[in-house]
């Protein structure tokens, strides 16, 4: 029986849910960078087309329409630029977050994540542009309210309690008010973080993660209106982490702080923020809702960023990518560019060879391309099979949920289904 399995590879966080094209008002938005630079998502139109921007830079949750907040947003930054002895370092940077929300600043190292956040938080100046608090300027080139009468909550990576204070003297450390009050404070957030046990402990007993949350209650004993997080959690070993990441989530949320967190781990931003901005270079490259950052990519570094990329090669002609995969549409392209055609592998969908066949051709899914399995691994919860064409002798990377380890040498057939597919200029 030469029945074809198809081994179909499923995205928990790229699939859109079901009933997602019914609605609408959750069709995304994609920002005017996107616009400029994407040149199409082939095929993937009927799922999430392009539609009106609704501000620059920025793109709008999926998910139901919400009513529109005339507060003034807790926390604005506008244009805002840090140059070092003539090194621009932060460029015309733009971002605002409302109260309760988590926006993350995601980038690579040195791109100025921690200088915009210095900047915010007062210890850094500004060589040009604003900081506003809930509409009200805090700070430009002239006019400057100092660090301490900023009401923002720090919390750094070296999250450095005081050795010689008690966990409630830490906690208690910019709180004030008399003694019954600071006691009510410090009680009610070590129970908030659970650590009520160690209150006259000192923070050589405790562990690192129980540190962690020590530092989080202290940040937060003043009830900061903004909260500037400066990659707080990557001091604790990964399993530690997610659990922490989750309470600390769970907290500002409850005091309904603006949280701004730097971090250069993808994971980390689309487990903690509703926002994403995404920093390249000094610059805000993208700016969006996790899902929208991780499915409408602006270019072929936001897709690696996230992920392990394939990478195809085609000059467009009639407004169509020709590739050993069929045609991708590269609708307004003109003739003779170079483009690449980006996929992750998460999303290339494999088929045993049937009798030197693979699948037939699909609008949706193109046409199947023969691959030899050069080599394959079980990472855990899933596996990477890496292939090489027969077309041009390039590998090229699938992952497949759970167990699935062929041996080298065995003939597939590879499919890239066009709504996961992302069209760049080379
Ligand atoms: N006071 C300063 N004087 C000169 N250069 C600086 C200063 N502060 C930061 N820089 C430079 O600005 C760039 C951005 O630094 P920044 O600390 O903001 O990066 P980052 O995105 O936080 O990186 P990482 O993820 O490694 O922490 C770096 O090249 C850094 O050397
Ligand atoms: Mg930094």
């Amino acid at each position: 029986m030469a029945a074809c399995v198809r081994l179909q590879i499923l995205s928990c966080l790229a699939d859109p849910p079901a009933g997602f094209s019914l609605f609408p008002e959750i069709k995304n938005s994609i920002d005017t960078i996107a616009r400029q630079r994407l040149i199409s998502c082939a095929g993937g139109a009927g799922l999430l087309s392009p539609s009106k921007p609704d501000g620059i830079g920025r793109e709008t949750q999926w998910g139901p329409s919400v009513s529109v907040n005339e507060a003034p947003p807790r926390l604005e930054i506008r244009n805002l630029v840090a140059r070092f002895e003539g090194r621009t370092v932060v460029d015309d940077v733009s971002l605002s977050v409302q109260a309760g929300q988590v926006t993350c600043l995601l980038g690579p190292s040195g791109c100025g994540k921690s200088t915009t956040l210095r900047m915010i938080a007062g210890v850094e100046m500004q060589s040009s542009g604003e900081i506003f608090v809930d509409g009200k300027l805090v700070c430009d080139t002239v006019f400057r309210v100092p660090p301490e009468r900023r009401e923002i909550g720090l919390m750094f990576q070296d999250f450095a309690l005081f050795p010689h204070l008690s966990v409630a003297d830490n906690v208690a450390f910019g709180l004030k008010g008399d003694k019954a009050f600071k006691r009510d404070r410090v009680e009610e957030l070590l129970n908030r973080v659970d650590l009520m046990r160690y209150i006259d402990g000192y923070p050589h007993q405790l562990s690192g993660g129980e540190q962690q949350r020590v530092a989080l209650a202290r940040a937060l004993a003043p009830r900061p209106r903004i909260m500037l997080m400066d990659e707080p959690f990557s001091g604790l070993d990964n399993r530690l982490r997610d659990g922490i990441r989750d309470e600390t989530l769970e907290i500002l949320k409850e005091e309904d702080a603006a949280v701004l967190l730097v971090t250069h781990e993808p994971e980390e931003a689309m487990r903690m923020a509703d926002e994403i901005a995404l920093m390249r270079g000094g610059k805000i490259v993208q700016q969006g809702a996790p899902y929208n950052v991780f499915t409408r990519p602006v270019d072929k570094a936001a897709v690696s960023f996230f992920s392990d990329i394939n990478v195809l090669r085609s000059e467009v002609n009639g407004a169509l990518a020709p590739t050993p995969f069929g045609e991708f549409l590269a609708p307004g392209v003109p003739d003779n560019t170079e483009v690449e055609i980006v996929f992750r592998p998460q999303h290339v969908r494999l088929d045993f060879d049937r009798n030197g066949k693979g699948p037939s051709p699909t609008a949706t899914d193109g046409v199947a391309a023969r691959g030899v399995v050069e080599r394959a691994r079980f990472l855990g919860a899933e596996s990477l099979v890496e292939f090489r064409m027969d077309h041009d002798g390039s590998i090229l990377k699938a992952t497949v949920p759970n167990v699935f380890v062929p041996n080298p040498g065995r003939v597939m057939w590879l499919t890239v289904p066009r709504d996961r597919c992302f069209v760049f200029p080379a």
